[in-house]
């Protein structure tokens, strides 16, 4: 057994992974394991942009920025947590930018920022230009920009390990058990401290813009050692991904001017938003697409809507107002500008659809895309153990796969960056600070047993069972049940189907026995992640009896504030789920109704 001992063990090198271990690093000898080679995690995907008031292109303010993250979030964010992102946005961007990160540039030099949904000037209701971005690969920038300075940092990177395990012995975390991918080897990494940054869970539905890798690893492995998650009835679907793929098309498209069309040509959205209209949250966007499927509408009677960004010249539907920036400049794309500002868009839409976006709408509909919840923190990122809000020492989380709780119940594009550059760097601080005072704690003895003992387990099956079979019935029943809409008797169904795939997942064979970059194990793990996933998400959906946000209950339409302006707190065991609530951090917002 090999084991590296690190003042700070991070997991996973997507952004808030690598925003950590560069700050981290600037004091504390850092490693980082991922289970991908850093530059390929799936911060690498992010697109369109990230937000920050930096009014580069018309007047904004960071607290415009908190509040419309607010109304956005349903009213379910923490306020405090909303506006330290906010604020911290503006320096953090500029810290990026001096980094190198190769943002767009305005004519004068400045960052280019472009409108996204739900972004607002807080006085005249209309969307505002708030998403700095690199093209059409924000996430990307981000990711080789962090890399490239962990490496002048001196972070020791440590990929295709695979973390499976957390050892966590009496309230005292002590390192994570890996796997190496590459031979089969258990790993120990001992630390005085570690932060799981192992992003989102997308994979649990059929569709989605989620990579495979998105299988909730660190969130699973927390509940498995009794450290619950917050807010998991809370999970985002994008508007527009492409139909049947789910593969996102940034919001940025509809942020240069792209609207979306039904299958008669009208522009639904004026109906469902009349001000932002087609840039209103993703929620309520992705609510629109459904009930327009739902009421025939769909292009052919089908399950998806057009996003259409082609020239008023071609199309019809844009009015004066929508097709111009307020330096009177046309907003619609020509060719050239798709190329230049959409690039990977206009590839993807050559690729997989064989279509030019210049010239043809784009076939859209919902794809699952964020989690809203996760593992919960306070603001420094360190990791809560329950509703009291009680720290774990020397545990920390961020990004997607923690719950701050910035996003409430409905996260705006352009914050998920946002979120992981500044929480991030916020856990990378005081983690760096954490270590000076602390000795490295002993390791106990039998670290390693029980996860060792469940990966051969899981090897050594020879039940008929088999992955992908599994996983797509609990991805359909997902989708089906616990998606854009909900409703008892669905979820009901959802939740057991789940039990009886737990059950069926006993029985899981797959023929790789070997040791040398056995996918097929890992992928029987991450498969047991899921499910774990699934089900806590569909029993805190049942017991929600309210629509707020991403969760849209069809028996409680309505937004209960009176009964559930509060987070939720989940527990899993063999006896099933528990959950406990605690109330969310208000400061200056009250909750109003949104109209958009
Ligand atoms: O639409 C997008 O470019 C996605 C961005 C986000 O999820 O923040």
């Amino acid at each position: 057994m090999k084991i590296h001992k690190h003042e700070v063990i991070i997991v996973g090198a997507g952004g808030a992974g690598l925003m950590a271990a560069l700050y981290a690093s600037k004091k504390a000898d850092t490693a980082v394991v991922s289970k991908l080679y850093p530059t390929r995690s799936h911060t690498g995907t992010a697109q369109g942009g990230v937000g920050a008031a930096l009014g580069n292109m018309e007047e904004d303010h960071w607290e415009w920025h908190a509040f419309d993250t607010v109304k956005g979030s349903d009213y379910l964010a923490d306020q405090d947590a909303v506006e330290v992102m906010c604020r911290d946005a503006i320096t953090t961007i500029y810290e990026l930018e001096h980094m190198g990160l190769p943002f767009d540039r305005t004519p004068n030099g400045k960052i280019s920022q472009r409108r996204f949904g739900g972004h607002t000037n807080n006085t005249t209701h209309k969307a505002v230009m708030r998403a700095c971005h690199a093209a059409d690969r924000t996430g990307h920038m981000i990711l080789q920009t962090l890399y490239q300075q962990c490496i002048k940092n001196k972070v020791n990177f440590f990929n295709e390990f695979q973390v499976v395990d957390l050892i966590y012995n009496n309230g005292v975390c002590s390192g994570v058990v890996a796997y190496e991918v590459a031979t089969g080897e258990f790993h120990i990494f001992h630390g005085k401290a570690v932060m799981f940054a192992t992003g989102g869970w997308g994979k649990v539905w059929s569709i989605t813009s989620n990579a495979h890798t998105l299988t909730g690893d660190a969130n699973a492995i927390c509940l498995r050692r009794g450290i619950p998650q917050q807010d998991m009835e809370f999970f985002q679907f994008h508007p527009t991904g492409i139909y049947r793929m789910g593969i996102l098309i940034t919001e940025g498209v509809r942020g240069e001017g792209g609207i979306l069309l039904n299958g008669k040509g009208e522009r639904f959205m004026v109906k469902y938003a009349p001000t932002v209209k087609d840039l209103a949250s993703r929620d309520v966007v992705s609510r629109a697409i459904y009930l327009e499927v739902r009421q025939g509408n769909g292009v052919d009677g089908q399950k998806y809507v057009m996003l259409d960004v082609t020239p008023p010249t071609v199309n019809k539907y844009f009015q004066e107002d929508d097709a111009r920036n307020p330096d009177g400049s046309l907003r619609h794309l020509t060719e050239h500008d798709v190329e230049a500002k959409l690039e990977d868009i206009a590839d993807f839409c050559k690729t997989y659809l064989g279509i030019n976006p210049a010239k043809q709408p784009i076939p859209i509909q919902p794809t699952a895309h964020y989690a809203m919840g996760g593992i919960s923190t306070d603001i420094d990122g360190r990791v809560l153990l329950d509703e009291q809000k009680t720290v774990i020492p020397g545990l920390y989380a961020a990004g997607e796969c923690a719950c701050v709780s910035v996003h409430g119940a409905n996260r705006l594009g352009t914050n998920s960056l946002l979120d992981l550059v500044v929480f991030g760097k916020r856990a990378g601080e005081h983690i760096a600070q954490y270590v000076q005072n602390v000795p490295f704690p002993e390791l106990p003895d039998n670290a390693t047993d029980s996860i060792k003992a469940l990966l051969e387990n899981l090897k050594n099956s020879s039940g008929k069972e088999t992955v992908a079979k599994i996983r797509e019935e609990m991805q359909d029943t997902m989708m089906d049940n616990v998606g854009v809409f909900r409703e008892k008797v669905g979820i009901e169904k959802a939740i057991a189907k789940i039990h009886e795939l737990q059950k069926r997942y006993q029985a899981i064979s797959f023929q790789d026995k070997g040791t040398q970059f056995n996918t097929n194990l890992l992928e029987a793990w991450e498969l047991g992640c899921l499910l774990d996933l699934a089900e806590i998400t569909a029993e805190a959906a049942l017991v929600r009896t309210e629509s707020r946000g991403g969760h849209s209950r069809e028996d409680y339409k309505e937004r209960d504030d009176k009964n559930w302006l509060k987070h939720s707190i989940a527990w899993k065991n063999e006896r099933g789920v528990t959950l406990k609530y605690k109330p969310v951090t208000i400061t200056k917002y009250q909750p109003k109704e949104r109209v958009y």
